[in-house]
């Protein structure tokens, strides 16, 4: 297992709407075992593909804190097919560096997809493992947290973010 480089916003992968997994096969189980390692790394509790710049369906969570404790999930091509309830709540993304901001996401969600083996799975979740499937696969499709801010919000953000990219390190 490796720790792989996490892509930053502006990475044009991060903007990808990432295609689905179709083999289940070697590559893609040291794919899954590489971003989970990066994961831990990192340290977060999610990541999709597109954030180690493969565009491919595929995330990993790992909710595991004080407040709410979840084994590891290996989700390929998920979808969510039920929503309920809104809820507003602090976010960060491994992508996004130095920025968290208050995000409104379905209180409640019903995730199916594949386990890392290619059996049909579904999760239903609520609290933060429901906002951490909706935000990893939001990643799926190109999307990142600071899209979901309202539009005065994230120009706010983005001159920041652009201003602190050319300081030097
Ligand atoms: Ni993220």
């Amino acid at each position: 297992m490796s720790v792989l480089e996490i892509k930053k916003y502006p990475d044009p992968v991060l903007r990808r709407k990432a295609l689905p997994v179709e083999n289940v096969d070697g590559a893609l189980q040291r794919l899954i075992d590489d971003m989970i390692e990066t994961m831990y790394a990192a340290p977060g509790i999610g990541l999709a593909a597109p954030q180690v710049g493969e565009s491919r369906r595929v995330v990993v969570v790992h909710v595991n804190l004080n407040e709410e404790e979840h084994p590891l999930i290996v989700l390929l091509n998920p979808e969510i097919v039920e929503y309920d309830g809104k809820v507003v709540s602090e976010e960060g993304c491994l992508s996004v560096p130095g920025y968290v901001s208050s995000i409104e996401r379905a209180a409640m969600v019903i995730v199916r997809g594949l386990d890392r083996e290619g059996r049909p799975v579904e999760i239903e979740a609520e609290g933060l493992l429901a906002r951490a499937l909706q935000h990893e696969i939001d990643h799926l499709d190109g999307l990142l947290f600071v899209d979901r801010m309202s539009p005065i919000k994230r120009e706010f953000f983005r001159k920041r973010y652009m201003r602190r990219l050319k300081e030097p390190a």
